[in-house]
């Protein structure tokens, strides 16, 4: 698999995730294509979504500056509201564009390089937290949508854990939802366990708290979109719901995400703004109509895990214990 987003030639490459398991990698050369890529979820994950705003903002520093650039940057960072990491890796670029295009292309790539070494450390702190909190023996972990490499520059945050702890021999099998309505789960997570060569079983998202009620894993690690400064985690819509599980059940619920995805100007999850997308992704499946015709169905990307439920948030820099 090559690298999830990077820049070859004065162009952006992306793997793209619409395409998945199927491989196709797809140049961008402007940054309105980025726009459209990034609203389309070609590119998608919160800190793939950072690398790409930085990206896009030093293709556009090539054409043009000022004014326009900074018009270019803001619609970039509102390409998709909720996860943190876009507007993050914008700014990070942004901040450049007063020493050149080319002091620009060095920031973005400086991001990029980052996401890579910040998912390394999360992987080798939340395999030791794990460690701690459920024992030696190999673990059985649930997670929800993709947060793999594939969700990042490289390795990963929630599934850079699972594999820094199958690297140590510690894990038994991962269940992993499928992820309506866009199935990470069963085209993008699948691909990566597979790769991994980790035993996994996809189940459909609704039967992911009672596999956990009936203590059939021992612990659940996600990724987040933006966690609040009190600690609530934006994910994608279907992860409070294992929350709640993992919290009745008494196990650990993990989240393991980059500095860059932690909001403090952000106050809780009240203020996360979830993103809405299209109708037609809910009433629409494998390319055909499965609801009658008039229908109408609501598709929330995101929900919002109270800080109370979850177990720690590890970071590249720390593990945090919102809920105390
Ligand atoms: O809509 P998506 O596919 O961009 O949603 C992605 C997620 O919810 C991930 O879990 C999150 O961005 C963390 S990725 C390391």
């Amino acid at each position: 698999m090559p690298r999830t987003i990077d820049w070859v030639d004065g162009r952006i490459v992306l793997v793209d995730q619409t395409a998945l398991p199927e491989l196709r990698v797809v140049e961008i050369d402007t940054a309105d294509g980025l726009v459209d890529a990034i609203r389309r979820l070609v590119v998608r994950g919160a800190p793939a979504l950072g690398a790409a705003g930085a990206l896009g903002v030093a293709l556009a520093a090539r054409s043009v500056a000022g004014a326009e650039l900074a018009a270019v940057a803001a619609r970039l960072a509102a390409a998709r509201p909720t996860a943190a990491n876009l507007a993050v890796g914008v700014r990070r670029a942004m901040a450049a564009a007063g020493d050149g295009p080319e002091a620009v292309l060095a920031a973005a790539l400086d991001v990029l390089e980052e996401d890579v070494a910040a998912c390394r450390a999360i992987g080798a702190r939340g395999a030791a937290l794990l460690a701690e909190l459920c024992g030696p023996a190999p673990l059985r972990l649930h997670t929800h949508c993709n947060a793999g490499a594939l969700a990042c520059v490289e390795w990963g945050t929630a599934l850079g854990v699972v594999r820094s702890l199958h690297e140590a021999g510690r894990v038994a099998h991962v269940v992993a939802d499928e992820t309506r309505p866009l199935l990470q789960g069963s085209r993008i997570t699948a691909v990566e366990l597979a790769e991994m060569g980790v035993p996994f079983r996809l189940v459909v998202d609704g039967a992911g708290a009672s596999i956990i009620a009936r203590g059939l894993v021992d612990a659940v690690v996600v990724g987040a979109d933006r966690v609040a400064a009190n600690g609530d985690v934006a994910n994608k819509i279907g992860t409070y719901p294992l929350a709640l599980a993992a919290a009745r059940a008494g196990i650990p619920f993990v989240v393991a995400a980059p500095e860059s995805t932690l909001d403090p100007d952000t106050a809780d999850g009240a203020a996360i703004e979830i993103e809405e997308r299209a109708a037609e992704e809910v009433l629409v499946v494998g390319g055909a109509k499965v609801a009658p015709e008039g229908s109408a169905a609501w598709n929330p990307a995101f929900d919002v895990t109270p800080a109370d439920l979850v177990t720690a948030v590890v970071t590249e820099e720390r593990v945090w214990r919102p809920g105390g």
